[in-house]
């Protein structure tokens, strides 16, 4: 076992984890954050990505303790003072989910996209959110939703 510390949330958090954990798990079963979601563990879908310092990470292709000493931002993270962060609230509005199991990691791989690039074309989240898989939704309109999302300046 390897001790880790990290920031999860704003929170510090330190445990002990095995090299081989990956860090989708950890944040899952040793955090019981349960909101990122595993969708095929093979890098392929997207729905467990997190931030880590800051730049969106499929949580499935790290490990636990390559996030030591790193600040780590769950979908659990993003609301502030019990009000949805604009992100999740464009998702909302714009009916941007079905199922919602994709909807945690395109929801945060759409804060770092806007981290990135505040205005982005069609084609720019197209292209910024290919990473993620939805089976539901078609994807018109979680596009919609992120060019709310920007037009708020989230
Ligand atoms: S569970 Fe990580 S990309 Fe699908
Ligand atoms: S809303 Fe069901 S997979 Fe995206």
């Amino acid at each position: 076992m390897t001790r880790i510390s990290l920031s999860v949330n704003g929170e510090s958090r330190e445990a002990e984890v095995e090299p081989r954990e990956l860090l989708v798990y950890f944040l899952r079963n040793g955090l019981g954050l349960k909101g990122t979601m595993v969708g095929c563990d093979t890098s392929s879908c997207g729905a467990c990505t997190v931030l880590l310092d800051g730049a969106s990470v499929k949580s499935c292709t790290v490990l636990a303790v390559q996030a030591d000493g790193c600040e780590v931002t769950t979908i659990e993270g993003l609301a502030q003072d019990g009000e949805l962060h604009p992100v999740q609230r464009a998702f909302h509005e714009a009916h941007a989910l079905q199922c919602g199991y994709c909807t945690p990691g395109f929801v945060m791989a759409s804060v770092s996209l806007l981290q990135e690039n505040p205005s982005p074309s069609e084609d720019e989240i197209r292209e910024g959110l290919e990473g993620n898989l939805c089976r539901c939704t078609g994807y018109h309109n979680i596009v919609e939703a992120v060019q709310a999302a920007a037009r708020v300046g989230a």
